[in-house]
């Protein structure tokens, strides 16, 4: 949810904390703020209730000193004011926050009765006043801020400088990513790698209950007691231009190009292509396995109903697919034997992570497919699969998307040669379809500005319907999840078979459909349902390859052509024609596509 940035030892500091925004900016975008040493003894805190670039003019390239917090805010508590933004401030202490401190409002009780004044709505103001009250009864700023941490309930990572203390930055972590990073002159804290590109040259992951006193050159990490902790210092990898758009106009639209190249990579991480097979994973046997389960939350849920079908038609291993927030709640009951697949672009998903840990807890073998290599869920799980989408800075999910999609469909073919349904044929077989999906997405992109052609009519409508049978009804569920969350258009998918049971209510003359209809084995089952919804004045568009669009002459309006494939390929060529409409509707119709109202990326509160 929000970002966090902080830097010491560097004399451009506020250059560094707002760049580190505007890179951090995809996790919240409600309001932002930064406290920087003033270079004369005390701190200055600009705030604004609004984007990074507000906070940008406001801070008006003013000289500063060399130590900093920053911080872009997903409101949980309290409104996206000027008051509510961080950095919160009590007495000496300037704090950012990411998470959700569960026990504030008791914490806000004691404080307010030992005299705190609140200026805010937040749960974080509290940290602010438990910290300054601690520092007033010792003078070792680290042990009072160990101190202080103890108190806290719930899901945090922090940064916080001290007035007085120039050099010094506190981070804490549980439940919310944060990262320190250092080189000879300067230290940092994030909650993302890629606030910190091309700036930090080593990074230190925390992990939960761990503090961090970062000074200039030097990073000491603490449990809450202050015990010394060592752990592993990693070179920073990531590229700056990682975080750039280039040539394109929006992330999302970067990000649904670069798909081919990116699903490439991911598919050179489990296809041996020497042996023609793909790779056995360590630790990983679905050869005994009696139940695979699926968890994930939005985009990476319908990943995993896509794969449901190839999971049981491939491998025949029985699949089932739930929502994180459900599935935990649920008291599920497991089978001797059960596999356990958690799907995360990044890693952090709050109510994914604790899917997996009751999983974990239960005795399954828990997969982590997660797209980024630190995140809280790689380190957690049993077994890692990963993807290799880079990071995906665009909101709405696209290219993560897409390398889950390549994975699954490995890892299927994986449990189909494991279980022995698969002859030395089929796999190669297998294998020849997957390396043509990069291919075939390419394909695909052509459509580009034929979907921008009708994307200007699209982004009048009101309602539109996705329809799909087989794996490109998840795909309908994806489309419409897409369009909705970048154009604000009421957008529903379902199983085709399912419109007459109650959705072809909502059919009348102009609404639009959108209906996945490769000419496969079920062409002339979707086609009927197409005729269903003409009958009743549907303006439709159909996906579709040449012999689909020939066979739909005449009934529909328009169709988009995608290259015939087969399987995931075929499945990933819609996948490409669904975002391109989401992207281009939501263009039309000039709304904030990377950064769209009320979401956030990586959403580590409940
Ligand atoms: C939609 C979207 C979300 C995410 C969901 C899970 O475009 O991006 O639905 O897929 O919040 O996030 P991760 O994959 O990070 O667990």
């Amino acid at each position: 949810m929000c970002g966090i940035i902080a830097v010491t030892g560097r004399p451009d500091a506020a250059r560094v904390l707002i760049q580190g925004l505007e890179r951090l900016e995809y996790r919240g975008y409600d309001s932002a703020g930064l406290s920087v040493t003033d270079g004369e003894g005390g701190i200055v805190r600009v705030r604004v209730a609004g984007k990074v670039n507000e906070l940008k003019a406001a801070w008006n390239s003013r000289e500063a000193g060399s130590c900093g917090i920053a911080h872009t805010r997903w409101a949980t508590h309290g409104p996206a004011t000027e008051a509510n933004a961080h950095p919160h401030t009590a007495g000496r202490v300037h704090v950012v926050h990411n998470g959700i401190i569960e026990n504030y409002r008791s914490l806000r009780e004691a404080t307010t009765k030992a005299g705190a004044t609140f200026h805010s709505q937040t749960d974080t103001e509290v940290i602010a006043w438990l910290y300054a009250a601690a520092l007033e009864e010792s003078n070792d700023v680290v042990d009072a801020f160990q101190r202080t941490v103890r108190k806290l309930e719930g899901a945090y990572s922090l940064a916080v400088m001290v007035d007085g203390e120039d050099d010094l930055l506190l981070g804490a972590r549980r439940g919310a990513p944060l990262l320190a990073g250092f080189d000879d002159t300067a230290g940092y804290l994030a909650s993302d790698p890629l606030a910190l590109a091309g700036e930090a040259q080593s990074l230190i992951f925390l992990e939960d209950g761990e503090i961090a006193a970062v000074r200039p050159g030097r990073v000491d990490i603490t449990d809450l007691t202050g015990r010394a902790v060592t752990r592993p210092v990693q070179p920073a990898q990531l590229s700056p231009v990682l975080a750039e758009k280039g040539s394109y106009r929006h992330f999302m639209e970067k990000e649904i190009h670069e798909q081919p190249e990116v699903v490439a990579r991911t598919l050179g991480a489990y296809v041996d292509q020497v042996e023609n097979t793909i790779r056995a994973r360590d630790g990983l046997d679905f050869s005994k396995a009696s139940r695979l389960l699926i968890v994930g939350c939005g985009t990476a849920a319908y990943a995993g109903e896509v794969a449901e079908y190839w999971f049981e038609r491939i491998a025949r291993l029985p699949t089932e697919v739930d929502i994180a927030s459900e599935f935990r709640y649920r008291d599920p009951a497991f089978l001797e034997g059960d596999v356990a697949l958690f799907i995360s672009q990044s890693g952090e998903t709050a109510d994914t992570l604790e899917a997996m840990r009751l999983c974990k807890a239960a005795g399954l073998i828990t997969v982590a497919l997660v797209n980024t290599a630190h995140s809280t869920m790689a380190r957690e799980a049993d077994i890692v699969a990963p993807t290799l989408a880079g990071p995906e800075i665009g909101v709405a999910s696209t290219k993560a998307f897409s390398c889950q999609l390549a994975a699954l469909a490995c890892l299927a073919v994986r449990a189909g040669i494991e279980r022995g349904h698969l002859d030395t044929a089929s796999v190669t077989d297998h294998v020849a379809q997957l390396m043509a999906i990069p291919g075939t997405m390419s394909e695909a992109l052509r459509a580009d500005g034929q979907i921008d052609q009708l994307a200007r009519d699209l982004s009048r409508s009101e309602i539109v319907l996705y329809l799909g049978r087989d794996q490109y009804f998840p795909m309908a569920l994806e489309g419409a999840l897409k369009l909705k969350e970048i154009s604000y258009i009421h957008a529903e998918g379902y199983a085709a078979g399912e419109l007459k049971h109650g959705p072809i209510a909502l059919v009348e003359e102009g609404v639009s459909v959108i209906v996945l209809a490769p000419s496969d084995s079920l062409f002339a089952k979707t086609r009927s349902s197409i005729e269903q919804v003409r009958a009743r004045g549907a303006h439709v568009l159909a996906l579709t390859d040449e012999a689909g669009a020939e066979a739909l002459e005449g009934l529909v309006q328009a169709s988009i052509l995608l290259p015939a494939a087969r399987g995931a390929a075929n499945l990933m060529s819609a996948a490409v024609a669904v975002q391109l409409i989401a992207y281009h509707v939501a263009v039309h119709k000039g709304t904030d596509v990377d950064q769209p109202r009320n979401l956030a990326k990586s959403v580590t509160v409940e």
